[in-house]
Protein backbone atom coordinates (compact mmCIF):
# COMPACT_ATOMS: atom_id res chain seq x y z
CA UNK A 1 0.00 0.00 0.00
CA UNK A 2 2.73 2.42 0.90
CA UNK A 3 4.64 1.02 -1.56
CA UNK A 4 2.89 2.91 -4.47
CA UNK A 5 1.95 5.53 -2.82
CA UNK A 6 5.83 6.15 -2.68
CA UNK A 7 6.31 6.10 -6.09
CA UNK A 8 3.89 8.49 -7.14
CA UNK A 9 4.97 10.84 -4.72
CA UNK A 10 9.01 10.48 -5.85
CA UNK A 11 8.19 11.83 -8.85
CA UNK A 12 7.18 15.43 -7.36
CA UNK A 13 11.16 15.49 -6.83
CA UNK A 14 12.79 16.13 -9.84
CA UNK A 15 14.30 12.96 -11.41
CA UNK A 16 17.95 12.61 -10.83
CA UNK A 17 17.90 15.26 -8.18
CA UNK A 18 19.85 13.65 -5.34
CA UNK A 19 17.82 13.17 -1.94
CA UNK A 20 19.92 13.77 1.31
CA UNK A 21 20.59 10.70 3.35
CA UNK A 22 20.19 12.21 6.63
CA UNK A 23 17.89 14.94 7.23
CA UNK A 24 17.71 16.84 10.57
CA UNK A 25 14.64 19.16 11.55
CA UNK A 26 14.64 21.62 14.04
CA UNK A 27 10.64 21.82 14.95
CA UNK A 28 10.35 25.50 16.19
CA UNK A 29 7.34 27.97 15.86
CA UNK A 30 4.35 26.02 17.67
CA UNK A 31 3.78 28.65 19.86
CA UNK A 32 3.61 31.48 17.96
CA UNK A 33 1.40 29.47 15.29
CA UNK A 34 -0.91 29.41 18.23
CA UNK A 35 -0.79 32.75 19.55
CA UNK A 36 -1.14 34.47 16.43
CA UNK A 37 -4.82 32.53 16.22
CA UNK A 38 -5.75 33.50 19.86
CA UNK A 39 -5.04 29.42 21.10
CA UNK A 40 -3.12 28.45 24.48
CA UNK A 41 0.29 27.25 23.14
CA UNK A 42 -0.48 23.71 23.47
CA UNK A 43 -3.12 24.03 20.47
CA UNK A 44 0.28 24.95 18.60
CA UNK A 45 2.07 21.42 20.04
CA UNK A 46 -0.97 19.76 19.22
CA UNK A 47 -0.90 21.21 15.78
CA UNK A 48 2.89 20.25 15.29
CA UNK A 49 2.49 16.77 15.98
CA UNK A 50 0.67 16.72 12.76
CA UNK A 51 3.54 18.38 10.95
CA UNK A 52 5.76 15.41 12.36
CA UNK A 53 3.55 13.34 10.63
CA UNK A 54 3.79 14.35 7.44
CA UNK A 55 6.93 14.86 7.17
CA UNK A 56 7.88 11.49 8.54
CA UNK A 57 5.61 10.27 5.65
CA UNK A 58 7.16 12.49 3.42
CA UNK A 59 11.02 11.60 4.21
CA UNK A 60 9.98 8.03 3.88
CA UNK A 61 8.65 8.38 0.51
CA UNK A 62 11.01 9.80 -0.96
CA UNK A 63 13.96 7.63 0.19
CA UNK A 64 15.57 9.58 3.21
CA UNK A 65 17.74 7.25 5.06
CA UNK A 66 17.64 9.33 8.26
CA UNK A 67 15.53 11.87 9.82
CA UNK A 68 16.08 13.59 13.05
CA UNK A 69 13.42 15.11 14.48
CA UNK A 70 14.27 18.39 17.86
CA UNK A 71 11.16 17.77 19.75
CA UNK A 72 12.68 18.87 23.00
CA UNK A 73 15.71 20.67 24.14
CA UNK A 74 17.70 20.38 27.18
CA UNK A 75 17.07 24.14 27.49
CA UNK A 76 12.67 23.27 27.07
CA UNK A 77 12.66 22.76 31.05
CA UNK A 78 13.10 26.59 31.52
CA UNK A 79 9.33 26.71 30.14
CA UNK A 80 6.13 26.25 32.35
CA UNK A 81 5.38 22.87 34.22
CA UNK A 82 2.19 22.51 32.24
CA UNK A 83 3.44 23.21 28.75
CA UNK A 84 6.34 20.36 29.55
CA UNK A 85 4.01 18.00 30.72
CA UNK A 86 1.51 18.72 27.80
CA UNK A 87 4.53 17.88 25.80
CA UNK A 88 5.24 14.57 26.97
CA UNK A 89 1.37 13.39 27.06
CA UNK A 90 1.68 14.42 23.44
CA UNK A 91 4.77 12.00 22.81
CA UNK A 92 2.90 9.27 24.16
CA UNK A 93 -0.63 10.16 22.19
CA UNK A 94 1.78 10.01 19.03
CA UNK A 95 3.29 6.76 19.13
CA UNK A 96 0.36 5.30 20.66
CA UNK A 97 -1.52 6.48 17.48
CA UNK A 98 1.41 5.98 14.76
CA UNK A 99 3.58 3.02 15.72
CA UNK A 100 1.28 0.76 13.53
CA UNK A 101 2.11 2.70 10.27
CA UNK A 102 5.73 3.68 11.36
CA UNK A 103 6.29 -0.35 12.08
CA UNK A 104 4.35 -0.97 8.48
CA UNK A 105 7.00 1.24 6.76
CA UNK A 106 9.49 -0.41 8.57
CA UNK A 107 11.03 2.61 10.24
CA UNK A 108 13.64 2.06 13.22
CA UNK A 109 12.73 4.29 16.29
CA UNK A 110 15.82 6.02 17.92
CA UNK A 111 15.94 8.57 20.49
CA UNK A 112 18.84 10.76 21.08
CA UNK A 113 18.95 13.22 24.64
CA UNK A 114 18.66 12.19 28.20
CA UNK A 115 15.39 10.24 28.37
CA UNK A 116 15.84 9.49 32.06
CA UNK A 117 14.30 12.48 33.21
CA UNK A 118 11.32 12.24 31.22
CA UNK A 119 8.20 10.73 32.86
CA UNK A 120 8.07 7.43 33.81
CA UNK A 121 4.72 6.42 31.63
CA UNK A 122 6.59 8.20 28.87
CA UNK A 123 9.99 6.51 29.07
CA UNK A 124 8.03 3.52 28.58
CA UNK A 125 6.30 4.28 25.75
CA UNK A 126 9.50 5.00 24.03
CA UNK A 127 11.14 1.89 24.83
CA UNK A 128 8.21 0.02 23.60
CA UNK A 129 8.62 2.33 20.42
CA UNK A 130 12.16 1.44 20.32
CA UNK A 131 11.43 -2.60 20.96
CA UNK A 132 8.99 -2.31 18.24
CA UNK A 133 10.86 -1.12 15.73
CA UNK A 134 14.44 -2.67 16.51
CA UNK A 135 14.14 -5.21 14.16
CA UNK A 136 12.95 -3.20 11.32
CA UNK A 137 15.44 -2.07 8.27
CA UNK A 138 13.91 1.06 7.32
CA UNK A 139 14.39 5.02 7.78
CA UNK A 140 15.48 5.83 11.01
CA UNK A 141 13.71 8.21 12.35
CA UNK A 142 15.61 9.54 16.00
CA UNK A 143 13.73 12.21 17.85
CA UNK A 144 15.82 14.32 20.21
CA UNK A 145 13.96 14.52 23.33
CA UNK A 146 15.70 16.31 26.28
CA UNK A 147 18.71 16.55 23.79
CA UNK A 148 21.30 19.18 23.93
CA UNK A 149 23.96 19.17 21.81
CA UNK A 150 26.88 20.68 24.46
CA UNK A 151 25.84 17.75 26.96
CA UNK A 152 26.37 15.21 24.45
CA UNK A 153 29.77 16.32 23.71
CA UNK A 154 30.39 17.05 27.36
CA UNK A 155 29.55 13.74 28.09
CA UNK A 156 31.85 12.13 24.96
CA UNK A 157 34.72 13.90 26.14
CA UNK A 158 34.21 12.53 29.67
CA UNK A 159 33.84 8.80 28.33
CA UNK A 160 37.06 9.14 26.15
CA UNK A 161 39.18 10.85 29.32
CA UNK A 162 38.34 7.53 31.59
CA UNK A 163 39.22 5.73 28.38
CA UNK A 164 42.47 7.33 28.71
CA UNK A 165 42.95 7.54 32.46
CA UNK A 166 42.53 3.58 31.99
CA UNK A 167 45.14 3.43 29.41
CA UNK A 168 42.82 1.74 27.10
CA UNK A 169 43.27 4.97 24.61
CA UNK A 170 46.46 7.25 24.21
CA UNK A 171 45.20 11.12 23.76
CA UNK A 172 47.38 10.77 20.14
CA UNK A 173 44.94 8.46 19.19
CA UNK A 174 41.74 11.03 19.81
CA UNK A 175 40.40 12.19 16.54
CA UNK A 176 36.86 13.32 15.40
CA UNK A 177 36.13 9.77 14.22
CA UNK A 178 37.07 8.62 18.03
CA UNK A 179 34.86 11.86 19.34
CA UNK A 180 31.95 10.95 16.74
CA UNK A 181 31.85 7.35 17.70
CA UNK A 182 30.96 8.60 21.77
CA UNK A 183 28.08 10.92 20.55
CA UNK A 184 24.41 9.83 21.13
CA UNK A 185 24.39 9.65 17.06
CA UNK A 186 27.56 7.28 16.91
CA UNK A 187 27.09 4.71 13.45
CA UNK A 188 24.49 7.51 11.79
CA UNK A 189 25.58 9.45 9.27
CA UNK A 190 25.99 12.90 9.65
CA UNK A 191 22.87 15.54 8.73
CA UNK A 192 23.17 16.52 4.80
CA UNK A 193 20.61 19.04 5.63
CA UNK A 194 19.44 21.25 8.54
CA UNK A 195 15.42 22.11 8.14
CA UNK A 196 14.25 24.77 10.78
CA UNK A 197 11.11 26.29 10.01
CA UNK A 198 9.83 29.65 12.08
CA UNK A 199 11.92 32.70 10.37
CA UNK A 200 14.36 32.27 13.47
CA UNK A 201 18.32 31.70 12.01
CA UNK A 202 19.77 29.62 15.03
CA UNK A 203 20.82 26.35 15.92
CA UNK A 204 19.32 26.17 19.46
CA UNK A 205 22.18 23.53 20.91
CA UNK A 206 21.11 21.00 18.19
CA UNK A 207 23.61 18.75 16.45
CA UNK A 208 26.49 21.18 16.62
CA UNK A 209 29.45 18.54 15.99
CA UNK A 210 27.28 17.14 13.36
CA UNK A 211 26.00 19.64 11.60
CA UNK A 212 29.39 20.57 10.18
CA UNK A 213 28.89 20.35 6.69
CA UNK A 214 25.47 20.27 6.45
CA UNK A 215 23.48 22.57 3.98
CA UNK A 216 21.37 24.63 6.40
CA UNK A 217 17.26 25.81 4.79
CA UNK A 218 15.93 28.16 6.73
CA UNK A 219 11.54 28.44 6.08
CA UNK A 220 9.56 31.38 7.67
CA UNK A 221 6.56 28.90 7.58
CA UNK A 222 5.86 28.00 11.66
CA UNK A 223 5.67 24.33 12.36
CA UNK A 224 2.16 23.65 12.07
CA UNK A 225 2.09 24.46 9.01
CA UNK A 226 5.08 23.19 7.51
CA UNK A 227 3.85 19.86 5.57
CA UNK A 228 4.87 17.44 2.53
CA UNK A 229 5.34 19.94 0.10
CA UNK A 230 7.62 22.80 2.35
CA UNK A 231 9.64 19.42 3.22
CA UNK A 232 9.85 18.63 -0.55
CA UNK A 233 10.80 22.21 -1.59
CA UNK A 234 13.41 21.92 1.01
CA UNK A 235 14.73 18.74 -0.65
CA UNK A 236 14.39 20.72 -3.90
CA UNK A 237 16.92 23.18 -2.77
CA UNK A 238 19.16 21.11 -1.46
CA UNK A 239 19.19 19.11 -4.20
CA UNK A 240 20.45 22.15 -6.27
CA UNK A 241 23.15 23.10 -3.99
CA UNK A 242 27.14 22.33 -4.61
CA UNK A 243 28.62 20.91 -1.72
CA UNK A 244 32.40 21.15 -1.83
CA UNK A 245 33.48 20.46 1.39
CA UNK A 246 36.69 22.62 1.42
CA UNK A 247 37.49 21.25 -2.11
CA UNK A 248 36.90 22.55 -5.37
CA UNK A 249 33.79 21.94 -7.47
C1 LIG B 1 8.76 24.21 18.99
O1 LIG B 1 7.82 25.25 19.05
C2 LIG B 1 8.41 23.06 19.90
C3 LIG B 1 9.29 22.94 21.08
C4 LIG B 1 10.36 23.64 21.31
C5 LIG B 1 8.91 21.94 22.04
P1 LIG B 1 7.90 26.35 20.17
O2 LIG B 1 7.13 25.90 21.35
O3 LIG B 1 9.32 26.71 20.45
O4 LIG B 1 7.18 27.55 19.47
P2 LIG B 1 7.58 29.08 19.50
O5 LIG B 1 9.00 29.16 19.04
O6 LIG B 1 7.41 29.55 20.91
O7 LIG B 1 6.65 29.74 18.55
C1 LIG C 1 14.51 24.63 19.55
O1 LIG C 1 13.45 25.51 19.65
C2 LIG C 1 14.18 23.34 20.23
C3 LIG C 1 13.16 22.53 19.60
C4 LIG C 1 12.58 22.76 18.46
C5 LIG C 1 12.81 21.33 20.31
P1 LIG C 1 13.37 26.59 20.80
O2 LIG C 1 12.12 27.34 20.59
O3 LIG C 1 13.56 25.96 22.12
O4 LIG C 1 14.65 27.49 20.48
P2 LIG C 1 14.98 29.00 20.89
O5 LIG C 1 14.72 29.16 22.35
O6 LIG C 1 14.06 29.86 20.08
O7 LIG C 1 16.41 29.19 20.50
MG1 LIG D 1 10.58 28.08 19.68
Amino acid sequence: MFKSKARSVRLQIPEGMPVPQHVAVIMDGNGRWATVRGLPRMAGHHAGMGAMRDVIRAADDVGVKFLTMYAFSTENWKRPRQEIQYLWQLLEEFFLRDIKELIERNVVIRFIGDTTHLPLASQKTIERAKEMTCSNTGMVVQFALNYGSRLEIVEAIKAIAKRVESGELSPDDIDDSVLSSHLSTAGIPDPDLLIRTSGDQRISNFLLWQIAYAELYFCDKLWPEFHREDFLAALESYGRRERRFGGLK
